[in-house]
């Protein structure tokens, strides 16, 4: 079983002279003004979920976008700021972009052009010249940043995710030999016909292929790729190998489903902070005795929530019994609100969860519970342990950590999960209720069916759904990352896994 401390000695002993840095644009932690205080928050979202338990292990440098209005405040001149406030143990250090960079960057290529371009929702992607031209502007501003911290040392670079696709290629032509370089995908990858439409793919495609070693979630995705790779660009493909070579450069494509600090979350169910937001959430939302559905998520259109809300409403039609027993509650995390997409998700979310209560309400209860207030980790702890069914219904989604975060609280081994087949963590977790998002009746059926489940079969599937994410932790996956990054420079050392 990897842990922390296995990771640590890996790190620690086989790294030898290079810096370790991880860069992505979302910043682990941000400050923000809260109170007339500042305040040092985790930020949301399955990146910083797996990634941060790795960090606080590895002490190494993360360089991210700052993202809110108290980040340059507690930051020292080279933008650095060590992280978690409550434990500092490595560290941050920040980028500064411009509003106009925001917006194109970030709100335009990345979150309105290659989001809905990976993930299959129906939802049209917008390709603008302008915003593709700020993107590589920012990749750019990234690698310079990125080399003025590294000097002239060696570094193994770390990038997340697709907001930063030229970040390999720039990093490597301006430091060509003091660089190993992986990049992993956070999103699913989509098939040919879906990619092709992308104006900027070749470039794009050029970019990633500049990295030693590039990971998605699963085997699907790293066949997709290399579909489009071999459909795209002049370059040799290894299917043994799993492997690209362009221009005399080999990229490996690998699959590492990504996941959480398992033992860590297993700990700290029983602790006093986690007890006493447990009691104090059965309070605030008048939870005792009754049966509680949960679902939590950033609000995005990927995740099913409009669908899940019909869902409830599907069975609560066919189970009125069901009236005053149960309730669903939602926690929604506000996300990439400046875009109209997501305002209207929220507007139509909200005015889905009105109808529905309307509906169904009766002088002393409502089904649904929206909640859109800030919630710290252990009351998100608190609420997965308290619920009897936690929902994940996600349209596409590379590979959802919310469900494997549930199973991790669920150290008695009760509740049920309902799931998505369209998740990347439906394939390790077949123990789940697994549900088309799509398909209100069979989806309104799921949820009576894990809320009825007897208990002998409930916990049966629950302890296997736990030995399976408490194998695969977090630790695990960033040791097959590493020990792969190993091999490029210290061929002699192949770590076992
Ligand atoms: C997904 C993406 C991450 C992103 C996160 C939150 O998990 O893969 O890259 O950070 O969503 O989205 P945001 O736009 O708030 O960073």
């Amino acid at each position: 079983m990897w842990t922390k401390e296995n990771l640590q000695d890996l790190i620690r002993d086989k790294l030898g002279d290079y810096l370790f840095i991880v860069v992505s644009n979302r910043e682990p932690y941000e400050h923000v003004f809260h109170r007339g205080k500042i305040v040092c928050r985790r930020s949301a979202g399955g990146l910083v979920t797996a990634l941060d338990p790795v960090m606080q292990a590895c002490h190494g440098l993360w360089i991210a976008a700052a993202s809110a209005d108290a980040d340059h405040k507690v930051t020292d001149a080279s933008g650095k700021v060590m992280v978690p406030e409550e434990n500092p143990s490595y560290t941050l250090k920040r980028i500064w972009l411009t509003k106009e960079e925001e917006e194109q960057y970030y709100y335009g290529f990345s979150n309105e052009a290659l989001w809905p371009l990976c993930h299959m929702v129906f939802q049209r992607p917008e390709f603008r010249q302008e915003d593709w031209d700020c993107y590589a502007q920012v990749n750019r501003k990234f690698a310079n940043a990125i080399l003025e911290e590294i000097g002239d040392r060696k570094a193994f670079i770390w990038i997340q995710d697709y907001h930063l696709c030229l970040l390999p290629k720039y990093l490597k032509e301006m430091a060509p030999n003091q660089l190993i370089l992986a990049q992993f995908w956070h999103i699913p990858w989509p098939n040919y016909e879906a990619f092709r439409i992308c104006p900027q793919r070749r470039e794009i495609l050029d970019g990633l292929l500049a990295n030693d070693l590039l990971g998605f979630h699963i085997r699907y995705h790293c066949h997709n790729f290399l579909d489009v790779i071999d459909r795209e660009l002049e370059s040799k493909i290894d299917r043994e190998k799993f492997s690209v070579t362009r221009a005399e450069h080999e990229t490996l494509i690998r699959p590492y489903p990504i996941s959480i600090d398992f033992q860590g979350i297993d700990q700290d169910v029983n602790s006093p902070p986690v007890v006493n937001a447990h009691k104090n959430l059965i309070d605030e939302f008048d939870l005792a005795g009754k049966k509680v559905i949960l679902g939590i998520d950033r609000m995005d259109y990927t995740k099913g929530i409009p669908e899940r809300i019909l869902a409830i409403d599907q069975m609560l039609e066919q189970h009125p019994e069901l009236k005053e027993k149960v309730v669903f509650l939602q926690k929604g995390v506000l996300s990439r609100l400046h875009l109209a997409q997501y305002k209207d998700l929220n507007d139509r979310v909200q005015a889905s969860v009105e109808q529905v209560n309307w509906k169904h309400s009766t002088t002393k209860w409502k089904p649904i519970i929206l909640v859109k207030r800030h919630m710290t980790q252990e009351e998100i702890i608190a609420l997965y342990r308290l619920c009897d069914v936690c929902v994940v219904s996600s349209l596409h989604d590379g590979m959802n950590l919310v469900a494997k975060e549930f199973i991790a609280s669920r150290h008695d081994e009760d509740g049920c999960l309902v799931l998505s087949h369209f998740t990347g963590s439906a394939r390790e977790l077949p123990d789940a209720v697994l549900i088309n998002p799509y398909d209100r009746v069979e989806f309104g059926n799921g949820i009576y069916k894990a809320l009825t489940m007897n208990d002998a079969e409930r916990k049966k599937r629950m302890v296997k759904m736990r030995a399976a994410i408490s194998s695969n932790n977090i630790f695990r996956w960033a040791a097959k990352v590493i020990s792969e990054l190993l091999k490029f420079e210290f061929k002699e050392q192949v770590v076992a896994l």
